[in-house]
């Protein structure tokens, strides 16, 4: 939707410069004038950034974990399932921790 350095592409700037009235945004009310327009069109470039918390850059729109198929934990008594597995697995380790941890 907005990609940095590319605000020509975005979503954003096409749904708010739009002719057509049923797509352009801001819904029911008049168009942004050309300095808001222009001024999301710099925060677009500079690469979005919403309260400082959470920023789109090029990096996060890759997935950043691909699909990989994980070993499987040994499967415990009654306990087969594949996801069932994994999950066991985890909050055995994670009863340990707390155990450890006195907990
Ligand atoms: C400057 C202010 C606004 C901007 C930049 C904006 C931007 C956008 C964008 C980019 C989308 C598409 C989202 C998508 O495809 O995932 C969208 C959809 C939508 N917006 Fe806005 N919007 C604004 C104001 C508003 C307002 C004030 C309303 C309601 C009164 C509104 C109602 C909607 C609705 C209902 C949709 C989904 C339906 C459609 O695709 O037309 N928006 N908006």
């Amino acid at each position: 939707m907005a990609v940095p350095g590319r605000s020509a592409d975005s979503g954003i700037i096409d749904r708010v410069t739009n002719d057509d009235p049923d797509v352009r945004m801001p819904a029911e009310a008049p168009p942004l004038s050309e300095p808001e327009i222009d001024a999301l069109r710099r925060w677009i470039e500079r690469g979005p950034s919403l309260a400082g918390r959470i920023l789109v850059s090029p990096r996060s729109l890759s997935t950043p974990l691909k699909p990989r198929r994980p070993d499987l934990p040994s499967a415990e008594a009654g306990i087969d399932n594949p996801i069932d597995r994994i999950v066991f697995a985890y909050l055995e380790k994670a009863r340990h921790r707390a155990a450890r941890a006195g907990g």
